[in-house]
């Protein structure tokens, strides 16, 4: 018999070793998750991990004939930044890699008549503001507002926001008789800061790189401007809004894609967080005017009360205890400990 599993991929990724970790602690999930790269030794024996690519469909086969997949939580991506050297091979990842993915799902729903959940991160990068005076005019945007991203990740997710609502409602409409149940859920992420990772590749990341970099007693120039403003969320909070969503019962939910945030911060306030917990940073402001611009066609805050009305989300950390009870005294531990 084939066993029963939660399907993570783009594992290695930071929202991916988190959602690992909380997932684990629930002793009945099974979890399967897929990525290029391994895991780091104390993450891997909570998940039986495949190293591979998404787009490869016949490793995907073989994980389907061994496995039943009864949730995925599709989180390999290409982020911002990286996706403007590479727009083709983002695209080949963000929106093949999610097509091959959702295909999988429906294939499985179909093959034992039941629904497949699937959880979708998208992100803040599928708003494009047009100028700054739009940026500070609508302050807090609505999920169908100023749908029209200026990056090729912005594109890209906005398109598997699509392609996901599309396979849950109408995939091979006309097709066939046999009902395909994909239960496609989507969260569209602020900035995220974790105190145990990094990211890689995006734009919103001097937020967390600011902060990591003081704790290292490295001096850091941040890409942006000091009043460039966007929300960003830790990330303790970004996977309990995946896993409170998934958990949510299906007829509370009035859409399929939610905002959800936590606070809003400027690149100076940051600055001024930081130094307040480490008075000796060194952070100097050095825009690169091309990723101001990304940054600058992202809205300064998301408006998440269908979330909060429909399942309840509430993050547990505001911004002061984002940074006092779980950025600070992490990221300095984590530190201490590597330099002891
Ligand atoms: N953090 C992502 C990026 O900067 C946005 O979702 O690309």
């Amino acid at each position: 018999m084939r066993k029963h599993v939660i399907f993570i991929t783009g594992a290695s990724g930071e929202v991916g070793h988190a959602l690992i970790r909380r997932l684990a602690e629930d002793g009945g999930n099974r979890l399967l998750s897929l990525d290029l790269h391994s895991l780091p030794d104390d993450i891997r024996p909570l998940t039986t991990h495949m190293v591979g690519d998404i787009l490869d469909t016949s490793l995907l086969g073989r994980l389907v004939s061994e496995y039943e997949i009864d949730t995925i939580y599709h989180l390999a991506a290409l982020l911002s930044t990286r996706s403007e050297f590479t727009p083709e091979m983002a695209h080949q990842v963000n929106v093949e890699g999610t097509l091959d993915l959702l295909k999988l799902a429906a294939e499985q729903s179909q093959w034992r008549s039941r629904p497949i959940q699937f959880l979708f991160p998208s992100s803040i990068a599928i708003y494009g503001m047009p100028d700054l005076e739009s940026k500070n005019l609508y302050n807090r945007v609505r999920e169908w507002e100023w749908n029209q991203p200026r990056t090729m990740y912005g594109c890209n997710k906005v398109y598997g926001e699509m392609l996901g609502t599309y396979f849950c409602n109408h995939y091979r409409q006309l097709a066939t008789e046999q009902p395909v149940h994909i239960d496609f859920r989507c969260v569209r992420f602020p900035g995220l800061i974790s105190a145990f990772t990094l990211p890689s590749g995006g734009t919103s990341d001097y937020g967390p790189e600011m902060i990591h970099a003081a704790a290292k007693g490295e001096a850091y120039n941040c890409f942006v401007r000091e009043d460039a403003r966007i929300p960003f969320m830790t990330m303790p909070d970004a996977v309990s809004a995946l896993l409170t969503l998934a958990a949510a019962p299906r007829e509370k939910l009035t859409r399929l894609i939610y905002n959800v945030t936590s606070f809003s911060l400027s690149a100076g306030e940051i600055r001024d967080r930081v130094i307040a917990a480490f008075p000796a940073a060194e952070i100097r402001f050095e825009p690169d005017a091309k990723r101001q611009a990304i940054i600058d066609s992202w809205p300064a805050d998301l408006d998440d009360s269908a979330a909060r009305r429909d399942w309840g989300w509430h993050p547990q950390y505001d911004v002061a205890t984002a940074f006092e009870e779980y950025l600070i005294p992490n990221i300095r531990e984590r530190y201490r400990e590597r330099s002891a």
